[in-house]
């Protein structure tokens, strides 16, 4: 069995669409391994933080995301062997995230430790162009979109389940932000695939998203079974 025979669904969209959850729920329900992306993104954005390289240093923030000493292990992040899974969650990381994503060597250092996720018996990979970059093979592609707004108050209402302080109004613009730049950023932007199913999670709960998505990798098998 070659690496492209191993089945790839992609879930991109917006930050606090609902990816990470719903991801690790079809992952579960199939078997399969998770990439979460944005964790990379993140964790670049950490470490070059701690390492106090400047945001215009794109040749230097490409060697430090080369260089990621991370290791994934049961829900748990490790940097140089430091647990980091709350402290990359913080809207700081993710907005130097965001910042640092644009930078097309940083995409380019990160491109082959994303493709090494994809193992037997198949990958749920979340993020912004996993459908289109990362794994344009991808045998289900979905673009997981949901309104600002829901999208905000997701968020709000997470971070002040995990104690950090948060306002919805702060919220909203930063997303309002982040998504632009994700979205108008010159390589791999925030757009759905051309053969992207999009989904509107505003209303769906996450198991209701997760289920959506089950039936729709169902119809894949139906339309195109393979040996
Ligand atoms: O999904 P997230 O919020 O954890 O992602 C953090 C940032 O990383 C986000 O602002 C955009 C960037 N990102 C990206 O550019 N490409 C990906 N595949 C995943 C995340």
């Amino acid at each position: 069995m070659s690496i492209t025979d191993v089945p790839v669904i992609a879930i991109d969209g917006p930050t606090a669409s609902g990816k990470g959850t719903v991801a690790h729920g079809v992952a579960q329900a199939l078997g399969w391994h998770v990439l979460d992306s944005g964790a990379l993104y993140r964790l670049t954005a950490l470490a070059s933080f701690l390492q106090k390289i400047p945001l215009d240093d794109e040749p230097a923030l490409a060697q430090a995301a080369r260089n990621l000493d991370v290791r994934f292990a049961a829900g748990e992040i490790f940097l140089e062997g430091q647990e980091v899974s709350a402290a990359i969650r913080q809207e700081e990381v993710g907005n130097r995230a965001s910042r640092v994503a644009a930078l097309p060597a940083v995409r380019q250092a990160l491109l082959a430790r994303q493709r090494a996720f994809r193992l037997a018996p198949g990958l749920v990979a979340d993020g912004r162009d996993m459908g289109t970059v990362v794994f344009p093979d991808a045998r289900l592609k979905v673009f997981l979109d949901a309104a600002v707004q829901a999208r905000a108050q997701r968020r709000c209402k997470q971070l002040i389940e995990k104690g950090i302080s948060a306002n919805l109004d702060d919220l909203l613009r930063d997303m309002r932000e982040r998504d632009a730049r994700d979205a108008s950023r010159s390589v791999a932007p925030l757009v759905p695939a051309q053969d992207a199913t999009v989904l509107d999670s505003s209303d769906l709960s996450a198991e209701q998203t997760v289920q959506a998505i089950l039936d729709l990798w169902d119809k894949v098998l139906r339309d195109n079974p393979r040996p």
